[in-house]
């Protein structure tokens, strides 16, 4: 496990670029796994700067997002089709067909299923970015989820939904009760993994996740088996790892 503390969010996202770009370079058909959250936004931001600037293609990356809500339309401003389209497909090269997020309207397991396949068709994923809830959760795997799940179907905790409610008018009643996610190990089948984390709001999480025996009642700590891990913080989430 590799940790990078970093005092800015834009160092961050430096670092979390050049490790994307590598890989886009060093692969004929690159497969890349996409998270949302506010925290991954600089990330694209620079990503899309680096495609203006110097025109890396994106022609052969095919990409996979590590979830959905569920019960949203694609067009649903809320929806992790909708962010990524937004903040990343529409201003680079890539072709939208080769973009894929579950579908958040259906037959759930049926997409959680179809969804998992399409991924060891196309994978494995060469690197999976990773955000972290407040409660340890990677993707949507809420705690008490199974470290050899694939992707499925899950119901959100509520601290979740009270966490993701700024994105709903501050309503966590807006806030779909469920999503499909990749499973923990799916995250654990990619060659190599980047999670980061910035804020006081997730120290507690990172303590955990780096220092906790594995436990379902931390998602994250499923990650310590990972043989290629980067975890890159800034200083507020590393805060508890210094004073231990
Ligand atoms: C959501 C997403 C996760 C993400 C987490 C953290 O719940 N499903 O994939 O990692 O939020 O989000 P943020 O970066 O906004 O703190």
């Amino acid at each position: 496990m590799k940790i990078i503390i970093c005092n800015s969010t834009l160092e961050m996202a430096e670092k979390v670029q050049s490790l994307i770009l590598n890989i886009i370079k060093d692969n004929k058909q690159p497969v890349l796994g996409l998270a949302t959250g506010s925290t991954p936004l600089l990330t694209y931001e620079l990503l899309v700067k680096d495609y203006e600037d110097n025109k890396t293609s994106w022609k052969n990356v095919i990409t996979f997002n590590l979830d959905e809500y569920y019960g949203l339309e694609k067009n649903h401003e809320q929806s992790y089709r909708y962010y990524m389209n937004k903040n990343l497909f529409k201003h680079i090269n890539i072709k939208l067909e080769n973009t894929n997020i579950p579908y958040g309207v259906g037959d759930s397991d049926l997409i959680a299923k179809r969804y998992e396949d399409l991924i060891v068709a196309l994978g494995p994923i060469d690197l999976q970015l990773l955000g972290l809830g407040t409660n340890g959760h990677i993707g949507f795997n809420e705690p008490g989820t199974n470290f050899d799940s694939l992707t499925h179907v899950v119901q959100l905790k509520n601290q979740t939904r009270n966490d993701n409610a700024r994105f709903f008018n501050n309503d966590p009643d807006k806030v779909p009760t469920e999503a499909i996610t990749m499973g923990i190990k799916t995250i654990l089948n990619c060659k190599k993994i980047v999670l980061l984390a910035s804020g006081n709001a997730k120290a507690e999480a990172v303590y955990n996740l780096i220092n906790s025996k594995p436990s379902t009642d931390w998602p994250c700590t499923a990650l310590q088996k990972h043989k290629d891990i980067t975890i890159i913080l800034d200083q507020e989430a590393a805060s508890l790892l210094k004073s231990n």
